[in-house]
């Protein structure tokens, strides 16, 4: 369900896991592509300092102006934060590695878990018509992950397909659920999404039977392959949609998009 105090609001939706490298901005910046080619209007918000969504979607560190840090915690108008990218559809709030110093500089904010969730209610959000938000969070579960969550209405957990992955889940739900019960009572999970899955091995077989039997329906019917295009994509500051559109990480993100479309409004 959206926002019931914004029905005609955008989706908000935090791609978080606190662990390092599992495809969360892989995952933030091709899903939101995929969205965009649905014919939806989507922004990213990049609120990772390493800035990797800003790379990937071609706005270049001396071209990101006012940043995620500013939509935050400056007194910025949105407009000039949120920034076009080359991709008809798609916007983005960079980052830059002046955001490592936000958590600190939240805390002596009384408002500090819910600094994101204003600036992204701000009357002048309505003016760009988003239909989803995806903000790609830093590999923590840091103030600005929590920041993150009470300004989502749900959040989309990629899981590498290795072993392991699934202990770092359970640390990740608890956190939703301190959330849930103190600061954002409507956030859902979105789903889970397998990432750099191999369909040769063994162990990626393996973790999608454990994460299907121990999650059930929370887990994504799609599973991302582990593809080399998609690895490839971001150095040419593309989406692997546009990079190659019939390669097999390009489809299985274009199905992740048909799966949350049709959460939305659920
Ligand atoms: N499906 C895939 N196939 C092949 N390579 C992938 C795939 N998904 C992600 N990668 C590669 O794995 C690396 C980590 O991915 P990504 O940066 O998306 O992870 P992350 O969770 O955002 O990392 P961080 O925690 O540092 O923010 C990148 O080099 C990316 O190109
Ligand atoms: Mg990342």
């Amino acid at each position: 369900m959206s926002d019931p105090s914004r029905p005609n609001g955008p989706k908000i939706i935090a791609v978080a896991n606190q662990k390092g490298g599992v495809g969360k901005t892989t995952t933030a910046i091709n899903l939101a592509a995929a969205l965009v080619k649905e014919g939806l209007r989507v922004l990213v918000v990049d609120l990772d300092p390493q800035g990797n969504a800003s790379t990937g979607l071609g706005i270049d560190p001396e071209a990101r102006g006012y940043t995620t840090y500013d939509l935050i915690l400056g007194d910025i108008d949105l407009h000039e934060v949120i920034q076009t990218t080359e991709f008809e559809g798609l916007w983005i709030s960079p980052a830059t590695v002046d955001l490592s110093s936000a958590d600190i500089e939240m805390v002596a904010n009384e408002k500090r878990s819910f600094l994101l969730h204003d600036s992204l209610r701000q009357h002048a959000i309505d003016d760009f018509k988003f239909d989803f938000i995806l903000i790609d969070c830093p590999p923590s579960l840091s103030l600005l992950t929590v920041n993150a969550m009470v300004a989502a209405e749900s959040v989309l957990v990629p899981l590498q397909s290795e072993f392991f992955a699934l202990e770092g889940l359970s640390q990740l739900m608890l956190t939703v659920r301190e959330v849930r019960q103190t600061a954002n009572s409507n956030l859902r999970i979105e789903g889970i999404v397998l990432t750099m899955y191999d369909q040769r091995n063994n162990l990626s077989r393996q973790v999608e039977q454990d994460a299907r039997e121990n999650l059930g329906d929370l887990v994504f019917n799609t599973v991302i392959p582990r593809n080399v295009r998609i690895s490839e994509a971001p150095s040419f500051a593309l989406p692997v949609l546009d990079y190659d559109p019939h390669s097999k990480g390009a489809l299985a993100y274009q199905a992740l998009a048909k799966e949350v479309i049709a959460k939305k409004g659920r």
